[in-house]
């Protein structure tokens, strides 16, 4: 299964695919973390993404065509993986399609998480995530057992530098003006479904297992 995730910043693409790499054991490949690896490593690529996600803009094109390019050679995506916030633009979408037909594979299903901009600010404003382990958490919905600390590994959390109301503001718009037009591109092929995003965790999640069948 070759499964992309779309939607919103904070709709719960990450929430979700957490939930399927414990399931179905399908790697997650999010060129959010991607890139905030190479942020934290200090590498020339985390530098050059670093102004640009700072901002909420997209990072160029063929940067992260190049990331997703490298990674699902890898040999843990050869039964399959799962795309956590990639593609983002048409042009992402059809060199996906391109480099997945040259190997002989394609994308299986696209899954739109549908949910209102209004939701969407207190989710990413609220949002404190583990450094070391990935862990999720939010300050109203979701609290640590201990206020600043992962429950699993028990690392300081974080909030992220683009969690900030001005740059959600801009990263909203940005989906909307660029990524929105994905949608249609695979909506197109038939290969799209749709989500109420705005629902408990554990109802996206059974929304998000019927969207697989
Ligand atoms: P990225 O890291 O991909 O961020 P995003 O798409 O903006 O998505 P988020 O991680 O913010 O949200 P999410 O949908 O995963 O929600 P989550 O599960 O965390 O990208 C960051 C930046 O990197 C971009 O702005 C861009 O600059 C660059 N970039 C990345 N990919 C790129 C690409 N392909 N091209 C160009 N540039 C790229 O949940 C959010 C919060 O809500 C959490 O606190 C969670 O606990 C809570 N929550 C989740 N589900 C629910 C629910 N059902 N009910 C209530 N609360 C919930």
């Amino acid at each position: 299964m070759i499964l992309v995730l779309l939607g919103p910043p904070g709709s719960g693409k990450g929430t979700q695919a957490k939930k399927l790499v414990t399931d179905r054991k399908w790697p997650q490949l999010s060129t959010g973390d991607m890139l905030r690896g190479a942020i934290s490593r200090g590498t020339q690529l985390g530098l050059e993404a670093k102004s640009f996600m700072d901002k909420g803009a997209l990072v160029p094109d063929e940067v992260v065509i190049g990331l997703i390019r490298e990674r699902t050679q890898e040999s843990d995506c050869q039964q399959g993986f799962i795309l956590d916030g990639f593609p983002r633009t048409v042009p992402q979408a059809q060199a996906l399609d391109k480099m997945l037909s040259e190997r002989g594979k394609q994308v299986d299903r696209t899954v739109l998480f549908e949910i209102d901009d209004s939701e969407l600010v207190s989710r990413l404003s609220g949002r404190r995530t583990c450094g070391n382990c990935g862990a999720m958490f939010h300050v109203e919905t979701a609290r640590p057992k201990t206020e600043g600390k992962c429950d699993q590994c028990g690392h300081p959390l974080t909030h992220r530098d683009d969690d900030r109301p001005e740059v959600i503001q801009k990263r909203l718009s940005v989906y909307h003006q660029q990524t929105a037009p994905v949608a249609e591109y695979y909506r197109s092929t038939g290969k799209l479904r749709s989500i109420d995003a705005s629902t408990s965790p554990t109802e996206v999640a059974h929304a998000l297992q019927d969207a697989l069948k």
